[in-house]
């Protein structure tokens, strides 16, 4: 079984690493339209199998889409990140373009793929790849929930002192500062968090969690890629070994949440079929209006994307 990972920058690699180090697949192929990058990357991940104890074999290709032909998953990273004082959105005119000539060329060898989108802005750029793959919207989804999620749980950990482990969240919405993180459905170890985290402090996390990608933005002077990479990695996972595990995706919506024609952050059941389900939570009416808030500013920028008539 193989995954292909395209772009083989910070969050490519970083997922190709992951995935050689859970030792799921037989080979992980890496490409990148840099000369030469690619085929480092995965040699050098390559020459760690025998320090971290994995088969998985790592291929790396310049621009060779043939070496990712039969991919059961394909996770696409390739595109720009963004730089301290940019938003998500300003990527929209270069990656569009990016992403649909990959997922044209992805296809054209693994026409069976399931294709996860990590390239921003992500819901926008999830519908571009859905657009250019052609195939039904349960192969086609975005990783951002997983992302949101985890620095959501991993700053409640931090307020907690506990371990992350015990911390089960939810987060809904775009990727982006109108995401929409759910307390009353948030959990440590099965208590409510709101039973041990005031009011306060949980305005605060959720803040921060809105604010996330930023915050690495502005420490690091280019987006983060050890989470990123991890979570697509985490949900290319549950495709392949056909888990059936819960985590938010980026999915189309056919009237669900009251949302039609829409690729949003939402709870879905991953497994070999891709999207298996999506769950429809009982929303509360603050809720439900901070969702369809979240899904109108997504909207317009998959107007935007189809102001660009690129399809
Ligand atoms: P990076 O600049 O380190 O890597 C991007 C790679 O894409 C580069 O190596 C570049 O050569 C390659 N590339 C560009 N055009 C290509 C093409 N036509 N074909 C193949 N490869 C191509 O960027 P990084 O940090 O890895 O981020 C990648 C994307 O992921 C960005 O758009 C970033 O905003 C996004 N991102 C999304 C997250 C999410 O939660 N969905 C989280 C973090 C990053
Ligand atoms: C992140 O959330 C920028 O989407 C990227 O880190």
């Amino acid at each position: 079984m193989k995954i292909s990972v395209i772009g083989a920058g910070n969050v490519g690699a970083t997922c190709a690493d992951v995935l050689a180090q859970k030792d799921i697949v037989n080979e992980v192929v890496l490409l990148d339209i840099k000369e030469n990058y690619a085929e480092g990357k995965a040699l050098d991940i390559w020459e760690c199998s025998p320090v971290n104890y994995y088969d998985t074999r790592l291929t790396g290709s310049t621009n060779d889409y043939s070496k990712t032909a039969n991919s059961e998953v394909v996770v696409i990273t390739s595109g720009l990140p963004r730089k301290p004082g940019m938003s998500r959105d300003d990527l929209i005119e270069t990656n569009a373009k990016i992403v649909k000539s990959v997922t044209e060329q992805v296809i054209e060898h693994s026409p069976k793929a399931k294709i996860i989108i990590v390239s921003n802005p992500l819901d926008v750029m999830t519908y571009c790849g859905y657009l250019a793959a052609k195939k039904p919207s349960n192969e086609v989804f975005g990783m951002a929930g997983v992302l949101d999620t985890a620095r959501y749980r991993s700053f409640l950990a931090m307020e907690l002192n506990c371990s992350p482990k015990d911390i089960q969240a939810v987060l809904m919405g775009g990727h982006g500062d109108t995401m929409v993180p759910l307390p009353r459905y948030t959990t440590v170890a099965g208590i409510p968090v709101t039973e041990l985290v005031s009011n306060e402090r949980l305005d605060a996390i959720v803040e921060r969690t809105k604010k996330g990608g930023g915050e690495i933005v502005n420490l690091l002077g280019t987006s983060g890629w050890y989470a990123p990479g991890a979570s697509a990695a985490q949900m290319a996972e549950a495709i392949v070994k056909d888990s059936q595990r819960i985590f938010p995706s980026c999915a189309w919506l056919d009237g669900q949440y009251g949302l039609n024609d829409i690729y949003l952050g939402v709870p879905t059941k991953l497994g070999r079929n891709g999207i298996e389900e999506i769950i429809e939570l009982k929303l509360n009416d603050a809720e439900m209006e901070l969702l369809h808030e979240s899904a109108g500013h997504v909207k317009e920028v998959m107007g935007v994307l189809d102001n660009m008539n690129l399809f």
